[in-house]
C-alpha cells in the first residue's frame, strides 16, 4: 500500500501537535470536575413499569414535559446513545497512541455520563414512552454513524469543535425549554461538560492554524458547508427538527450566531494574513456561505414570528 502525500501530511501534523494535545488534555483533566449521573435524578419520582415487575404500563398522561422539549430530550438522547459509533469515528481520526488515544478515551467515559443521565431522568420521570425509546435507540444505533468526512484529521477536528458546541447549545436550550428546574439543572451539567470539550477541539483547531494555515482553512471551510447535526441519521430526524427549530431550543438563527462564529471569531480566520492561494480562496467561500446562513437564519426567524403571531391571534 502506498502513502499518498495527504497521509505524510496528516501524520507529520499529528506529530507536530501531539505536545500541544498532551497540554491541552491535563488542562483538560484539571479543569473538568468529577460529577455523579445519579445525583441528578429524582429517584423518588419512580415507580415500577408493566413487564417482568407487573407494575403501570406507560401513557401520554404521565408525561408532565411539553411536547417540543420531550422530542428535543429523544433527540439528545439518541444523539448520547450512539456513543460506540462516534468513538470509533473519532479513534480513526485521532489515533489510539500516546495523548491522542488517552484523549479519545476520557472523552468517550465522559460522554457516556450523558447518556446515562438523560436516560435515568426520562424513565424515573415518566417523560417518555420508554418502549418507543428503545426501538428508536435499537434502530438508531444499528444505523450506525458514519463522519462526514471519512478519517481526514483536519475536517474530523473541526467537525468536532462545531459539533461540541452545538450540542451544548441544545441541552443547555432543552433545559430551558423543559420548565423542570431538575431537568434544566441536569442539562446544563451536561452543557458544562460539552463546553470543555468544545475548547479542547477548538484549541486544537488554532494550532493547526498556526501550523498548517491553507489546509485547515480549507477543511474548516468544507466542515462548515456540509455540517449536520451529529443525530442526523435518527428516524424522522427532520420533522423533530422542525419541532426543535420552531421551538427555539437549536435553529439557523443560533446555529450561526451561537455555534460557527465564536469559533470562527476566536479562529480570527476573517483576520488572520498568512491564507495564500486554497487557503485564501476558502477563506472568501466561507465568508460568502456565512453571509448565506445569516440570510437564512433572518428569513426564518420572520416566518417563525409571523406564524407566531397567526397562532396567537387565533387564540385570542
Ligand atoms: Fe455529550
Ligand atoms: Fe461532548
Amino acid at each position: 500500500m502506498s502513502v499518498t502525500s495527504e497521509e505524510k501530511f496528516q501524520t507529520g501534523l499529528m506529530l507536530e501537535l501531539e505536545p500541544i494535545v498532551e497540554k491541552e488534555l491535563n488542562r483538560h483533566l484539571t479543569t473538568a470536575d468529577e460529577w455523579f449521573p445519579h445525583q441528578y435524578v429524582p429517584w423518588g419520582q419512580g415507580r415500577d413499569f408493566d413487564g417482568p415487575l407487573g407494575g403501570d404500563g406507560w401513557e401520554p398522561g404521565d408525561s408532565k414535559l411539553g411536547a417540543e422539549a420531550r422530542e428535543s430530550l429523544i433527540v439528545n438522547l439518541l444523539t448520547e446513545d450512539n456513543l460506540p459509533g462516534y468513538h470509533r469515528a473519532i479513534a480513526d481520526v485521532f489515533g489510539r497512541d500516546g495523548a491522542w488515544g488517552t484523549w479519545v478515551n476520557r472523552w468517550t467515559a465522559e460522554e457516556n455520563r450523558h447518556g446515562i443521565v438523560i436516560r435515568d431522568y426520562l424513565t424515573v420521570t415518566r417523560a417518555v414512552d420508554p418502549i418507543a425509546l428503545e426501538r428508536a435507540r435499537m434502530k438508531h444505533m444499528e444505523t450506525g454513524y458514519e463522519a462526514a468526512h471519512g478519517s481526514a484529521f483536519l475536517h474530523g477536528n473541526a467537525y468536532v469543535s462545531f459539533q461540541e458546541l452545538a450540542t451544548r447549545v441544545a441541552h443547555r436550550n432543552t433545559g430551558k425549554a423543559s420548565g423542570d428546574p431538575i431537568c434544566e439543572q441536569m442539562l446544563t451539567r451536561v452543557a458544562k461538560d460539552e463546553n470543555l470539550h468544545m475548547i479542547f477541539y477548538r484549541n486544537l483547531i488554532a494550532a493547526s492554524l498556526d501550523l498548517a494555515p491553507n489546509e485547515t482553512m480549507r477543511a474548516i471551510t468544507e466542515v462548515v458547508k456540509d455540517f449536520q447535526m451529529p443525530g442526523h441519521s435518527i428516524d424522522g430526524f427532520l420533522r423533530k427538527s422542525v419541532v426543535i427549530a420552531n421551538a427555539g431550543i437549536y435553529d439557523l438563527r443560533l446555529h450561526h450566531d451561537d455555534v460557527l462564529t465564536p469559533c470562527l471569531r476566536k479562529w480570527k480566520v476573517f483576520d488572520r494574513d498568512d491564507f495564500t492561494g486554497d487557503g485564501a480562496k476558502a477563506r472568501d467561500e466561507l465568508a460568502e456561505f456565512m453571509a448565506q446562513l445569516d440570510a437564512a437564519a433572518t428569513k426564518f426567524e420572520t416566518r417563525r414570528e409571523e406564524r407566531r403571531a397567526r397562532q396567537a391571534a387565533r387564540a385570542n
